[in-house]
């Protein structure tokens, strides 16, 4: 009887957000708008850094790479979401829901060490300027944006190596939009305790450990800067951007590992702001402060409406 497997449910069941049907609606205007926003904003970005020389240099190149991720971010749950918004029976396969529980884990992994990375990047535009293109070397920036990517899926697979044999052998509800941890391993039917722990301490490890290396390392950043002789506003004001953004990022991450079961109202709320904010705000954030981005993404969309333009020439043409 080798490969029996266990676990006898095949998928599972969202509880959703809310059964109020005008809540319903505002989730579904408010979700897909955002949902198109960011995707529409970081391919932008994306596209403006990859095609434009004016943006030739490390910090667009992490940025780039941030606003790739957070294209994942939007869609790993977000789409899902919108979809079951209005179906009265929210379900999700087994294999859907560990798939979902990866990839949170890889993306979350990847961004926290890209905006290390871009912390990183400030410090040494502001505080060893004369220096900055021998240490952001186009080297170094590879470097970086292959370590996110290796951080984030080790962190994953330690997960899942946890999870992935658990029985589950009935209960099969989720009271929330999405599949992740606790909640996931709360189902199984098994004394979950220790694994719970397990869990919770890696991603709060993660999230908590980031956010202390990026907050000491923008403090160091604010106490050198006095001491560095030529232009650090420019760079401080970018700086005020990543601050920022790792607030606004890290806040509700952590607020989920740490009290993942009480207030479970706040905590999906959170969750949809998480999934769908956050990553509209890193391409607004860093486009409105910053004037060669602005440009460049003006450029970028002008550059992508005139490739359409040529595209219908052509096909008009041809017929
Ligand atoms: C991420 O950064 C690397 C290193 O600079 C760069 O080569 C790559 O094109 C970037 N990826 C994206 C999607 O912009």
């Amino acid at each position: 009887m080798e490969g029996v497997n266990q676990s006898v449910v095949s998928e599972f069941v969202f509880l959703g957000l809310t059964n109020s049907w005008n809540i319903q609606l505002f989730l579904f205007v408010f979700s897909s708008t955002f949902y198109i926003a960011s995707m529409t904003g970081n391919s932008l970005i994306v596209f403006a850094v990859a095609s434009d020389p004016h943006l030739n240099s490390p910090m667009y190149f992490l940025l780039a790479n941030l606003s790739f991720i957070d294209l994942g971010i939007s869609s790993v749950t977000s789409p899902k979401m919108i979809y079951d918004l209005f179906r009265k029976h929210k379900v999700i396969s087994f294999r859907g829901c560990i798939t979902q529980i990866f990839f949170i884990h890889v993306i979350g992994g990847v961004e926290m060490v890209l905006l290390i990375a871009m912390a990183f990047d400030r410090y040494v535009a502001i505080c060893k300027l004369l220096y900055y293109l021998t240490i952001m070397s186009p080297k170094m920036c590879i470097l970086f944006s292959v370590a996110s990517w290796v951080v984030g899926c080790m962190h994953s697979l330690v997960q899942m190596a946890f999870v992935v044999n658990l029985p589950f052998c009935g209960p099969n509800v989720l009271d929330s939009f999405y599949c992740d941890f606790p909640r996931f391993i709360k189902l199984a039917c098994t004394d979950t305790y220790r694994l719970e722990l397990l869990v919770s301490i890696n991603s709060r490890f993660m999230s908590v450990g980031s956010f202390f290396i990026l907050i000491i390392s923008y403090i160091v950043i604010i106490f050198t800067v006095p001491h560095s002789s030529s232009g650090p506003s420019k760079a401080l004001s970018t700086l005020s951007a990543h601050v920022t953004v790792v607030v606004l990022f890290f806040g509700p991450v952590m607020f989920f590992y740490t009290w993942p079961s009480s207030y479970t109202h706040l905590v999906k709320f959170l969750a949809i702001y998480d999934a769908i904010v956050t990553p509209f705000l890193n391409p607004i954030i860093y486009t409105l402060r910053n004037q060669e981005m602005k440009m460049a993404v003006v450029r970028g969309f002008s550059k992508l409406m005139g490739y359409r333009q040529i595209l219908k020439h052509l096909t008009c043409e041809q017929s």
